[in-house]
């Protein structure tokens, strides 16, 4: 989800006090500004860490996470298509891929997962909105698309014409679902007066139906004759795991009494998942949804004062569950598991990565505790010669850090149900990038490293629960937003989007009255801009290919930025060896060397007009898909995205024949604005015949059939 031009939240700014080092402080010393401003990254990048980028051999003993593909030696061109080039980048209400490919739109939001669910088929109301009951929304393909992971059926083998994609629906577009939302984001505006389609605050129908459209969906698909991706609608695998699913608390949380609510005394089981972001998956063929945005949007009142000094508790406030009563959602009004008076802990609940089985149904989500509680953006793996696994995932907020999971066992290659407790075990750590281009993981281990009773943190569960103030007492360093991760495990390089940073030296930025120590950082050599507009990305790998140890080293891999010639301040160029672009954000690495950068620059890009003309976003119109080779560092773009959308949840066959990606709130950012009116993608139905837009994932295939970028 875009946060850098919708009215502003703490989010943006962050909530970190902690005074921990700030990245930007830290490759200050690492990069001159002559260097960036003149180097590509590639060039600045092997100039300070030689060829091959690190002190650290590259680990052999680090076993392939994912099959790479039957290719012996990669061609030297693998970003063999025609880059995208429009002036500016704008696909109006289309998706503009290269010469030579196409794409069709394989799962729409509210089109059925699968018949034997039961599903009534998509319809549109006269109004042009999604015309279902709630029960209905839960058997069909939710909202804003964004992680995604492909399975291929059966299991075990390297199939890329049929498989299952499970994909998250990060949020719900309440306008465009029921016409209903709180338009006024005022809080002293009387609920019952904000009902524009005559539907009330407290009709617990249209709760249920945003709701529904959260979650996860996981459909069967298969390629036809023609070479088209189709939805299995008969399949056995269909199903749909919203905000109203049961769900199981496992590892060292469950069960601990900051847990426990009225609809579950226990603290063993949670009704739903929320803010379904980024994801990953396991070695062992599971799927790892990641709870981002999943406090502030869901979880209000109207029985606490906004100045109730439990917004001031770090607890709360390092969380931004920040008071109010009117937020994105208002299930608060119909289901009091959302009420922060009446169930304050249910916001504890969520937070969390949730392991799904897509192989098999029957067998109940999990959320997984051992990773930690933050805003979860997506997970990435890498298998250690032991076989245990290393997860590594980021903290989605200004100022937040990296993180990294370790199972204690080692996994069963070759019994799959025997790993379903793997995640339940192990060690969390939070990264310290070190100036001279070393890091440590910081174990977030109980007794350890100030983590006492003495210091607020009574148990491992409570270092969990409460991971992002446990990593401000232990001295990580704060990052711009990290998103996604991608690992290369070939090299043992994972790879790390800095979304952008708008708060980056400037205490007075609009909205943050934070007054955080860290806003007022000057700008520094490494990023030469006053606020981080346009975010970086970063590369990190585990010293000796041990990727369970607490050593390891990291290089810059590129600041984003737009072109010279399009960038009025030039603090805010990049060093892009190619096609320009802004705010990284879902990344893939592929069996070709290839990082899939997808970007979120969102409503950014429409000041002024869209275009950005006069900003430093002049030209870069939409979001896109790029590719890069990571042999070279040169970038092409490969895709631009419809307008208002965002691209996400890249994936690849492993023929390389297919990529699926997810647009994410094609026609406005979400949920609080009414999409553009005369947009209909993907069907592109006439608004007459009922024609409304869509988030979707898309499966982009080359006309001939050959493998993408080969
Ligand atoms: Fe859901 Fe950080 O993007
Ligand atoms: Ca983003
Ligand atoms: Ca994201």
């Amino acid at each position: 989800m875009s946060k850098i031009s919708r009215p502003p939240e703490p989010e943006d700014f962050g909530t970190n006090q902690s005074g921990n080092p700030y990245f930007g402080d830290i490759v200050q010393a690492r990069l001159s500004r002559r260097a960036i401003l003149t180097g590509g990254l590639s060039t600045v990048a092997l100039a300070l860490f030689g060829c091959g980028g690190s002190d650290d051999p590259a680990p052999a003993t680090t076993a392939p996470a994912t099959p790479a593909p039957a290719t012996p030696a990669l061609p030297a061109n693998t970003l063999n298509f025609e880059s995208v080039r429009r002036t500016p980048m704008m696909a109006g209400d289309d998706l503009v891929v290269p010469p030579g490919y196409r794409w069709t739109a394989v799962t729409k939001q509210g089109d059925p997962i699968g018949s034997r669910l039961g599903a009534p088929a998509f319809r549109t109301s006269a109004a042009r909105r999604f015309d279902t009951t709630g029960a209905e929304a839960e058997l069909q393909f939710g909202d804003n698309h964004d992680g995604m992971a492909y399975f291929p059926l059966p299991y075990g083998s390297k199939s890329s014409d049929r498989g299952l994609l499970a994909i998250n629906h990060e949020a719900a577009r309440a306008n465009v679902i029921s016409g209903f939302r709180f338009t006024g984001v005022n809080a002293t505006t009387d609920p019952a007066t904000l009902d524009p389609a005559g539907e009330t605050a407290m009709n617990p129908d249209v709760v249920r139906k945003q709701k529904a459209y959260h979650g996860v969906s996981v459909a069967e698909v298969y390629r036809d004759a023609a070479g088209q991706w189709q939805v299995q609608r008969d399949s056995a695998y269909a199903r749909k795991v919203h905000a109203d699913t049961w769900i199981a608390i496992g590892g060292p949380a469950r069960g601990h009494a900051a847990l426990r609510t009225g609809g579950d005394p226990a603290g063993e089981q949670v009704r739903g998942t929320l803010g379904n972001c980024g994801s990953g998956a396991t070695p062992w063929g599971t799927y790892l949804t990641c709870e981002e945005d999943c406090h502030k949007n869901y979880f209000a009142t109207r029985e606490l004062p906004a100045d109730d000094p439990r917004f001031q508790d770090p607890k709360w406030a390092r969380y931004n569950i920040v008071g109010g009563y009117v937020r994105d959602y208002t299930w608060h009004f119909v289901d009091k598991r959302f009420d922060l008076a009446a169930e304050p802990n249910e916001t504890n609940r969520f937070g969390w990565v949730v392991e799904i089985d897509p192989y098999d149904p029957t067998w109940q989500p999990v959320k997984r505790t051992a990773l930690g509680r933050f805003a979860h953006e997506n997970v990435a793996h890498l298998v250690n010669a032991d076989k245990r696994v290393a997860f590594y995932m980021g903290d989605d907020q200004g100022f937040d850090y990296i993180y990294k999971f370790v199972t204690a066992k080692a996994m069963d290659p070759d019994n799959r149900t025997a790993n379903r407790g793997l995640l339940d075990d192990g060690t969390l750590y939070v990264a310290k990038f070190g100036e001279d281009g070393s890091g440590e993981w910081l174990p977030l281990v109980h007794g350890q490293n100030g983590l006492t009773a003495e210091n607020g943190f009574a148990d491992q569960a409570s270092v969990l629960i409460w991971a992002r103030l446990a990593a401000d007492k232990v001295g990580a360093t704060q990052m711009d937003r990290p998103e996604w991760l991608a690992s290369d495990a070939s090299s043992g390089w994972v790879y790390a989007t800095l979304s952008n940073n708008t708060s980056r030296g400037s205490a007075t930025a609009p909205g943050n009255t934070t007054a955080s120590p860290r806003a007022a950082q000057p700008r520094n050599a490494m990023n030469p801009r006053d606020k981080n507009l346009h975010g970086h990305i970063i590369r990190m790998r585990d010293a000796g290919g041990n990727v369970a140890g607490t050593r390891f080293s990291w290089e810059m891999v590129v600041l984003a930025g737009t072109g010279t010639a399009d960038t009025p301040d030039s603090a805010n160029r990049g060093t892009i060896k190619g096609d320009a672009f802004s705010s990284p954000d879902s990344v893939m690495f592929d069996g070709w060397q290839r990082l899939w950068i997808g970007t979120d620059a969102g409503d950014a890009l429409k000041s002024p007009d869209w275009t950005g003309a006069g900003t430093d976003w002049s030209g870069l119109g939409n979001d896109m898909l790029l590719a890069m080779d990571t042999r070279s560092g040169e970038v092409k773009r490969f895709l631009i995205a419809p307008d208002g959308a965002e691209v996400c949840g890249t994936q690849m066959t492993a023929d390389g024949r297919t990529l699926f990606v997810n647009i994410q709130h094609p026609g406005t950012e979400q949920p609080r604005d009414t999409p553009i009116a005369a947009m209909t993608w993907p069907d592109k139905v006439p608004v007459a015949d009922g024609g409304i837009v869509r988030s979707a994932t898309v499966a982009i295939t080359r006309i001939d059939g050959g493998v993408i970028g080969i």
